[in-house]
C-alpha cells in the first residue's frame, strides 16, 4: 500500500509557495517585460538600459505636448517648473487630476487641461511613467532604449 502519511507542514508550505505564483495572484515586479504590467505602484520596467514600451511611449508624448513648458526630460523651462521634484511627491491620481483638470498657479501661470487632448489622454500613464522614470534617476535625458511593443498574444503566452 503506498504511503498514506498526511501533508507535512513542509510540504504545505511549499504548496503556498507556489500557490502565490498562479496567475489571478498580482505580482508587484514583473519577471521580464513581456509580463509587465503598469501599475501605479510599478509604472515602468527598466532593465539593461531598456524601458518598456509605454515608457518609451511616454518620452515622446511627453516631448510632443509636454516639453514646450516643462523644459527637455522634465527639467522645467522659465514659463512652468520642472516636474522632477513633483514626481516623488504627487500620487498617480494627483498626476492624472493635474493633467486632465489643468491648475492656474499663483503668478498666473497656467498648466492647461489635457481633457480633449486625445494626444494626452489615452497615454496619460506612460507620460506617468517615464516622467517616474526620470524622476528616480533610472534614465536620463536622453531618449531611452526600449524594449518591442508587447503584442496582447505574447503577453498572453506568459500568463
Ligand atoms: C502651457 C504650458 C504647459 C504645458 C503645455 C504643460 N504644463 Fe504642466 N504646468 C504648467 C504650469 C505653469 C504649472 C504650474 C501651475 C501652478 O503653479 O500650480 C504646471 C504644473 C504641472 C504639474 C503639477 C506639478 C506640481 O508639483 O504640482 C504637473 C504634474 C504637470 N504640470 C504635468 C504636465 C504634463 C504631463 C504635461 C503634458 C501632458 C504638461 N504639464 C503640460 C504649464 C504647462
Amino acid at each position: 500500500m503506498l504511503n498514506s502519511k498526511p501533508l507535512g507542514p513542509h510540504l504545505l508550505a511549499t504548496t503556498l509557495l507556489i500557490g502565490t505564483a498562479l496567475p489571478g495572484f498580482a505580482a508587484t515586479a514583473a519577471d521580464d517585460y513581456l509580463s509587465f504590467k503598469f501599475s501605479p505602484e510599478t509604472p515602468y520596467y527598466f532593465e539593461n538600459g531598456k524601458v518598456d514600451f509605454g515608457t518609451y511611449n511616454g518620452f515622446r508624448r511627453y516631448h510632443s505636448e509636454c516639453h514646450v513648458c516643462h523644459g527637455p526630460a522634465g527639467l522645467g523651462s522659465s514659463y512652468a517648473p520642472a516636474l522632477m521634484k513633483s514626481m516623488q511627491v504627487l500620487t498617480f491620481n494627483q498626476f492624472v487630476d493635474v493633467v486632465i483638470h489643468g491648475r492656474t498657479g499663483l503668478d498666473e501661470r497656467v498648466m492647461p487641461s489635457f481633457a480633449s487632448n486625445m494626444n494626452v489622454l489615452p497615454y496619460i500613464s506612460d507620460i506617468y511613467a517615464y516622467l517616474k522614470a526620470r524622476a528616480d534617476g533610472v534614465i536620463g535625458t536622453a531618449r531611452p532604449d526600449k524594449f518591442p511593443k508587447v503584442t496582447k498574444n505574447a503577453q498572453a503566452a506568459t500568463n
